[in-house]
């Protein structure tokens, strides 16, 4: 589909319908939830145990193809927790599995397919149970995890660093470096005294933003009609 067929009134109801879905079913599941949580698929964000935090502003995208999973799994009575920022962007794929500690600071991007655990889950000795091989993980603000790249147990990596595509993250990382490969290692530096434009930005005035949407929605929606939208689903042309 080339373009959105939906009528204005009909993508509306979508959207006011996907946040009580959210507000409803998922949100529950938290142990907390800041302001203005954005969830694409509240359905495809599968929450699994206690102590999972999300801050202000989290985007969520999810696909029913592509579900997002947050689990935490404590063992001998350890409680695990997940404990999430604010403006956090977590994408389609991620897994993020604590047994006892993970902690994402503010403004994160979490690129699509990411997998950030702090335990191997299995001793080497000891297969049916994770014996001594947890660590808590921890990333700073304005950290960036690109596109299926791994998190491993007990490391940090600090403020506004940049881990590459594809990267498995063995050891610490200190702030403002940017690695990649597996296992990663430092590519290079970022200049810290350079001003940095982090998603923060993007919710500097969250009411005028969505006011903006909903404005640019209705332009491009202008003209939509029920019929052509259900004629577009079920006799699409070439072009649609
Ligand atoms: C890490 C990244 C940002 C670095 O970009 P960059 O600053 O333009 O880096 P360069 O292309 O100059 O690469 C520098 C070196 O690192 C290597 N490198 C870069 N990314 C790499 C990766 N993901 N894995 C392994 N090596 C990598 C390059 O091959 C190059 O090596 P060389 O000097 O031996 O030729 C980028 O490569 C990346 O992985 N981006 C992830 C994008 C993403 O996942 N986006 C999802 C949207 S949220």
């Amino acid at each position: 589909m080339r373009r959105d067929h939906r009528p204005y009134w009909l993508k509306h109801w979508q959207l006011r319908f996907r946040h009580w879905r959210a507000r409803h079913f998922l949100l529950p599941q938290f142990d907390a939830v800041g302001s203005e949580p954005e969830i694409m698929d509240p359905g495809s964000v599968h929450v699994f145990g206690r102590k999972i935090r999300l801050g202000d502003y989290p985007h969520l995208i999810s696909t029913p193809d592509n579900c997002i999973r947050l689990t935490t799994l404590g063992h001998r009575g350890k409680e695990a927790g997940i404990t999430i920022g604010d403006y956090v962007l977590i994408s389609p794929g991620v897994r993020i599995s604590a047994e006892e500690s993970i902690t994402i600071g503010n403004a994160c991007m979490i690129a699509a397919n990411v997998y950030i655990s702090d335990s191997d889950w299995h001793g080497l000795y000891n297969r049916a149970r994770p014996f001594r091989c947890t660590r808590p993980v921890q990333l700073g603000d304005n950290v960036w995890i690109g596109d299926s790249a791994i998190i491993c147990k007990g490391v940090s990596i600090g403020d506004n660093s940049v881990v590459g595509a594809g990267s498995v993250v063995t050891a610490d990382v200190a702030a403002n470096t940017v690695v990649a490969g597996n296992p990663a290692r430092e590519i290079k530096k970022i200049e810290p005294r350079r001003r940095m434009i982090t998603r923060e930005v993007l919710f500097a005035d969250a009411f005028r933003q969505a006011h903006n949407m909903d404005e640019l929605d209705r332009m491009l929606l202008e003209g939509n009609s029920l019929r052509g939208w259900l004629r577009s689903l079920l006799f699409p042309r070439r072009g649609d």
